[in-house]
């Protein structure tokens, strides 16, 4: 059996890992271990008990294991290069990577250094924890696999064909920069606000939001297409992103964004990961972005206090 290590125990990690574990063995890889009795509960409201190999950095190390098929990397975007580095001695160096962040930051730094394969996915699966035993699967959506630069498409896609065996339907892409792209413009429209807001996403179609969420697209939009990210859905320019916007919006009505879960919790938000690299693309690009910068400037002054 090939093993997988699943890097970063959050809910996209732990969800991973209760998927892979009757295929493959798998190592859930964090900052401490969890029990080994972890619960799933699926979208249909079935509860399901697995008993998984959980682990710290340091204790894997120390293991000297056996080298993994694939390691994922499954923690918050700011945090992806620190944890590779805190297994990468037990790593050789060809070890395939799977990075699993929101944003765009950690993939471009990791695919750059990084001297194996290192693919990226982007998900739509919706999931939380409950508590250090517990995660809850709470919808089903599509996962797509490809690397930035095009070169190892034959591993994405035996890597789709087992996430899909596993139930979590994915497929090979050769175009997964602009989908972290689109994911990225679709996290800066709606992260930052409903965050520093204490919304849920619906509340963005009301008058008090509506026009900063047309506001910040206006901003991506033009930056983006400097960059030649190509509008979604085969539309043209801003309207087709804030068509994606007012379409996300609508379908996670009820959610509560995981930026706004991270400031509640009082954890530092992923805005380097959102609204960095479009700010940074923007003063590159020679355009203006103050609605971008005026809500990073707004986070950042909300973590000071965490
Ligand atoms: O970050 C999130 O919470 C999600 O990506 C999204 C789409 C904004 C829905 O809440």
């Amino acid at each position: 059996m090939t093993t997988h290590w699943i890097l970063g125990p959050g809910a996209i990690g732990r969800l991973l890992a209760h998927s892979l574990a009757p295929l493959v063995d798998v190592a859930v890889i964090g900052r401490l271990a969890l029990p080994s009795r972890q619960v799933l509960t699926t979208p249909e409201g079935d509860v399901r008990v697995q008993h998984l190999t959980s682990l710290t950095a340091e204790q894997l190390v120390a293991d000297t294991p056996a080298p993994p098929a694939f390691v994922h990397i499954t923690t918050k975007a700011m945090a992806a290069e620190a944890a590779l580095s805190s297994i990468a001695s037990a790593l050789p160096p060809s070890t395939p990577l799977v990075l699993w962040q929101n944003g765009f930051y950690a993939q471009p730094r990791i695919t750059q250094t990084w001297p194996g394969p290192v693919l990226c996915a982007t998900t739509t699966q919706g999931a939380y924890l409950t508590g250090d035993d517990g995660v809850v699967h709470a919808g089903r959506g599509p996962t797509f696999v490809g690397d930035l630069d095009n070169q190892h498409a034959g591993l994405a896609a035996s890597l789709a064909v087992l996430l899909s065996e596993a139930g979590l339907t994915a497929s090979e892409v050769n175009d997964i920069r602009s989908r972290l792209w689109q994911k990225l413009a679709v996290n800066a429209a709606i992260n930052p606000l409903v965050a520093l807001h204490g919304v849920r996403n619906g509340e963005l179609r009301g008058d008090a939001y509506s026009g900063r969420v047309v506001a910040v697209v206006r901003e991506v939009a033009a930056i983006l297409a400097k960059e030649g990210v190509v509008p979604p859905n085969g539309g043209e320019g801003e309207a087709a992103w804030l068509e994606l916007v007012w379409q996300v919006v609508e379908n996670t009505a009820n959610n509560k964004a995981s930026m706004l879960q991270d400031v509640e919790a009082k954890r530092l938000t992923e805005r380097g990961a959102i609204l960095g690299p479009l700010i940074e693309r923007a003063e590159r690009h020679g355009l203006r972005c103050e609605v971008l910068k005026g809500l990073d400037r707004e986070l950042a002054q909300v973590e000071v206090g965490f």
